[in-house]
């Protein structure tokens, strides 16, 4: 691994508080970026970074909803004030939803999933790029999508969509900012674990009548990770190294493109 691939670049990294968002932060780090992590749960933020804190780096932290289009705009302004112009983004906040087929989908939590997914990301994408647009600076995004947004898994038709959508939103950005220099691309984790949100994957699959996996959650595990060419679940730092890759000028030729991180799985 290059010491230096991030040197002096300030990368925002959205979820921070998050287990993925955890794992991308530590990894710039350790190749040499400066991280600012955003989150709206500000217990989550200042665990994350007291966690990765290393002897010369402890990521600045900056409570934020991206749902709230003006706090966005506040908060990537003062995130370029306390800790300088950015490089980079990872945009990957998000939220699972609810577990149910679409006849019984909560129409509520369905709005709330495309809020933070889909509106949310965009409000990030939007007020980073302006402001490397207007300062005529180069760099690269990465949104994280889903394979959900391509598999269309059962139970999940709200997260499936608006991982879809942010696929589609991937594609476009990537046309408008391209000319300015800065690439856009996305990553699609599968099965990642172990942590949280395979636990509640593999609960809430379980807790939904189903067809398509069992009743209860160690048969839905194994399921899984059947259905996986490789035979088993992802890990964050395999994540991670995806998203440094294309974070990095390592990618200069890429933009546009969705990568799946599923083992093989479709
Ligand atoms: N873990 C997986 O299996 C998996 C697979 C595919 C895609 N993803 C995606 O990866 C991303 C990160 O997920 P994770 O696994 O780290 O989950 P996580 O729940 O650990 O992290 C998500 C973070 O987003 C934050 N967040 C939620 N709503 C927000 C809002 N309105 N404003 C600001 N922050 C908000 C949460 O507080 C949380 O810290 C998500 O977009 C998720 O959909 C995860």
């Amino acid at each position: 691994m290059s010491q230096s691939r991030f040197y002096d670049r300030h990368i925002l990294v959205t979820g921070g508080g998050g287990e993925i968002g955890k794992a991308v932060a530590r990894r710039l780090l350790a190749e040499g970026a400066r991280v600012s992590l955003l989150d709206i749960d500000t217990d989550k933020l200042e665990h994350a970074a007291a966690e990765l804190a290393g002897d010369d780096a402890r990521p600045r932290t900056f409570g934020c909803d991206i749902t709230d289009d003006a706090q966005v705009a506040e908060t990537v302004d003062r995130v370029e004030r306390q800790a300088g112009p950015l490089h980079g983004l990872f945009n990957n906040a998000g939220y699972q939803g609810a577990f149910a087929p679409v006849q019984a989908y909560p129409g509520e939590d369905f709005a709330r999933v495309l809020q933070i997914n889909v509106t949310g990301a965009f409000h990030v994408l939007h007020h980073v790029s302006r402001r490397m647009v207007e300062a005529g600076r180069t760099g690269s995004i990465v949104n994280t999508a889903s394979m959900a947004g391509l598999s269309g898994p059962p139970n999940m038709p709200a997260y499936g969509t608006s991982k879809a959508a942010i696929i589609g939103l991937t594609q476009t950005a990537a046309k408008d900012l391209a000319p300015h220099g800065i690439r856009v691309n996305a990553v699609s984790p599968g099965f990642i674990g172990p942590g949280f949100m395979w636990d509640r994957q593999v609960e809430q699959q379980a807790g939904v009548a189903s067809r398509y996996y069992g009743d209860d959650p160690d048969t839905v595990a194994a399921q899984m990770i059947a259905s996986v060419p490789m035979g088993r679940y992802g890990r964050l730092e395999e994540i991670a190294g995806a998203v440094a890759f294309l974070l990095s000028e390592d990618a200069s030729y890429m933009t546009g493109t969705n990568l799946p991180l599923s083992g093989g799985g479709a």
